[in-house]
C-alpha cells in the first residue's frame, strides 16, 4: 500500500496520509507550562514536513508530574491569553492540512526527582534504576485518582477548544497510566488493581469521560505498549486485551510501542535487567520495525486502525508494514529531529530516512562491554537521549538542526537547560 493514501478513522476525520510523527518531548514550554515562540518554530518546522499527522510531546496534566523540565502543561483552565499561546501554536501545527494531536500524560513515578521527590503512582513501587534521578512514589487514593481522570478530561476538552485536530492518551513507556496497567508497579487491591479489567480502569475511565467530552466526531487516539518487555510487567497477551475494550469505546487510533525507563525498548535499546522473554527481545531488537510482529497479530483480532512506532527508517519496510495490514499509519520520530521533512521526501520517492541511532549506539555499546555498572549503561542510555532533545532545542531556537552536536556537548547543553528552567520556576 501507498505511504500517500488518506486513512477514514473511525469519528470521520481522515488523515492525508500514512505518516505521522510520533511524540517527542520538546523541553520547550515557559516554566508555567505555555507554549512558546520555540515550540511555534518547531511546529512550523514539522508541519512542512509532509507527515499527515503530529503528535506533540506529552503535555502534562500536573504540573507536579512533569516527565522533564519544559513539558507542555494543561492542569487548570486556561485564561484568554494562555488560549492565545496555544491557539498561536496549534495553527502552526494544522498548516497544510496536517493534523495536529495532543499526546496527554502524567508522568507518575517516571517524575524526575528534581520537580517532585516523592511523586504518585499507582503503589510505592520505586523505579529500580541507579543515579536517584527519580524519587520515592507515594500510593495514589482513590479520590486523588478521580481527580487525575478529571485532569485528562478537562485537558481534552481545552485541546480540541485550542484548535489541537484530535488527542491521544499516553499509556505507554511506564508512565502514570502503563503503570496502572502492570502488576509490576500495580500493586493496588482496590478496584484500581488486580484484574486486568481494574488494571486498566483507569485508561478506560479516562477514553470514556474523554468521549463524553469532545464529541463523537473527534479523534481519539491511545499509545499502548505492546508488551513492557519485563518479568511479570504488562504483557502482549495483557496489551491485546486492552486493545479490544479500547476499540469497543470507539479509541480511532492505537499507537503500538513498548518498554519502560526500565526497558527502553521502545528505542530499540537493552534494558537494565533482563527481558521477560530473550527471544522475543532478540528478535524486536535486531530488526527494523520494533513491535512489527505484535501489531500482526493484533490487526488480525481488533479493527481499530493501528499506528506502530519504533525503528521504521526504510520506505520499504512502512510499505511492507500496510501492505501486509501490520499498520494502518507509521509513526516516525528520531530521524524527524534531524530531516524535518523526512516525510515529504518518502512520499517523493527517498528510500529512507537517516539512522543516527546507530553511530549513537556506540555509546552505550562500547561501555556496556567494557562494564557491566549499572549506572555506567543506564547514563549513556540517557546521553543518546539527549542527542535528540538537543537537536529539537536547534530547531526551536535556530530553525536548524545541529547534527555535527557531540553527545558530551548535547548532555550539557539538556542539564543546563533543565537547571535554568528549575531555578526560573523557583524564582
Ligand atoms: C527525543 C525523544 C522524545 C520522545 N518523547 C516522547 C513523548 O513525549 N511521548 C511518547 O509517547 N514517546 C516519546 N518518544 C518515543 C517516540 O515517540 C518513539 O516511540 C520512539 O522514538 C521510537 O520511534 P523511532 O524509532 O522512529 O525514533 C520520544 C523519543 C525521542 C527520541
Amino acid at each position: 500500500m501507498d505511504i500517500a493514501e488518506p486513512l477514514q478513522l473511525p469519528c470521520g476525520a481522515t488523515l492525508p496520509n500514512r505518516l505521522a510523527k510520533a511524540a517527542m518531548t520538546e523541553g520547550l514550554a515557559d516554566t508555567t507550562g505555555l507554549p512558546t515562540p520555540e515550540l511555534v518554530r518547531l511546529y512550523d518546522l514539522w508541519a512542512r514536513g509532509g507527515a499527515g499527522m503530529l503528535l506533540s510531546g506529552n503535555i502534562q496534566v500536573d504540573a507536579d508530574h512533569l516527565e522533564r523540565p519544559g513539558n507542555v502543561i494543561i492542569d487548570r483552565d486556561l485564561t484568554a491569553a494562555e488560549r492565545a499561546l496555544f491557539e498561536e501554536w496549534t495553527a502552526v501545527g494544522r498548516a497544510n492540512d496536517t493534523h495536529f494531536w495532543a499526546q496527554i500524560s502524567h508522568a507518575g513515578r517516571q517524575t524526575m526527582t528534581a520537580i517532585n521527590p516523592q511523586p504518585k503512582a499507582p503503589s510505592a513501587v520505586k523505579l529500580d534504576l541507579p543515579g536517584g534521578q527519580f524519587g520515592e512514589p507515594v500510593a495514589l487514593e482513590a479520590e486523588e485518582i478521580a481527580d487525575i481522570i478529571a485532569r485528562f478530561v478537562r485537558a481534552a476538552r481545552i485541546c480540541k477548544e485550542v484548535g489541537f485536530t484530535g488527542i491521544q492518551i499516553h499509556a505507554a513507556h511506564g508512565y502514570l497510566v502503563s503503570q496502572f496497567l502492570s502488576p509490576r508497579t500495580n500493586r493496588r487491591s482496590d478496584e484500581w488493581g488486580g484484574s486486568l479489567e481494574n488494571r486498566a480502569r483507569l485508561l478506560t475511565e479516562i477514553v470514556r469521560r474523554s468521549r463524553e467530552a469532545v464529541g463523537g466526531d473527534y479523534p481519539i487516539a491511545a499509545k499502548l505498549n505492546s508488551a513492557d518487555f519485563q518479568k511479570g510487567g504488562f504483557a502482549f497477551e495483557d496489551s491485546l486485551r486492552v486493545v479490544g475494550w479500547l476499540e469497543e469505546l470507539g479509541v480511532d487510533l492505537i499507537e503500538i510501542s513498548g518498554g519502560t525507563y526500565e526497558q527502553p525498548k521502545l528505542l530499540g535499546i537493552e534494558g537494565t535487567e533482563p527481558a521477560d522473554d530473550p527471544d522475543i527481545a532478540k528478535s524486536t531488537a535486531a530488526r527494523e520495525a520494533y513491535f512489527v510482529d505484535f501489531a500482526h497479530v493484533m490487526k488480525e483480532a481488533a479493527k481499530v486502525p493501528l499506528m506502530v512506532t519504533g525503528g521504521f527508517r526504510s520506505r520499504a519496510a512502512m510499505e511492507q508494514a500496510l501492505a501486509e495490514d501490520a499498520a494502518d499509519v507509521i509513526g516516525l520520530a528520531r530521524p524527524l529531529c534531524v530531516q524535518t521533512d523526512g516525510p515529504a521526501r518518502l512520499i517523493e520517492g527517498a528510500s529512507g530516512l537517516p539512522r543516527f541511532e546507530d553511530w549513537l549506539s556506540l555509546l552505550p555499546g562500547v561501555l556496556k562491554f567494557l562494564t557491566k555498572i549499572k549506572m555506567v549503561r543506564t547514563l549513556a542510555g540517557f546521553a543518546t537521549q539527549y542527542w535528540f532533545y538537543g537537536q529539537i532545542y536547534a530547531l526551536g531556537r535556530h530553525g536548524a538542526p545541529r547534527p555535527g552536536l557531540s553527545v558530551f556537548k548535547a548532555w550539557r547543553q539538556v542539564e543546563a537547560t533543565h537547571k535554568d528552567w528549575l531555578e526560573r520556576r523557583r524564582a
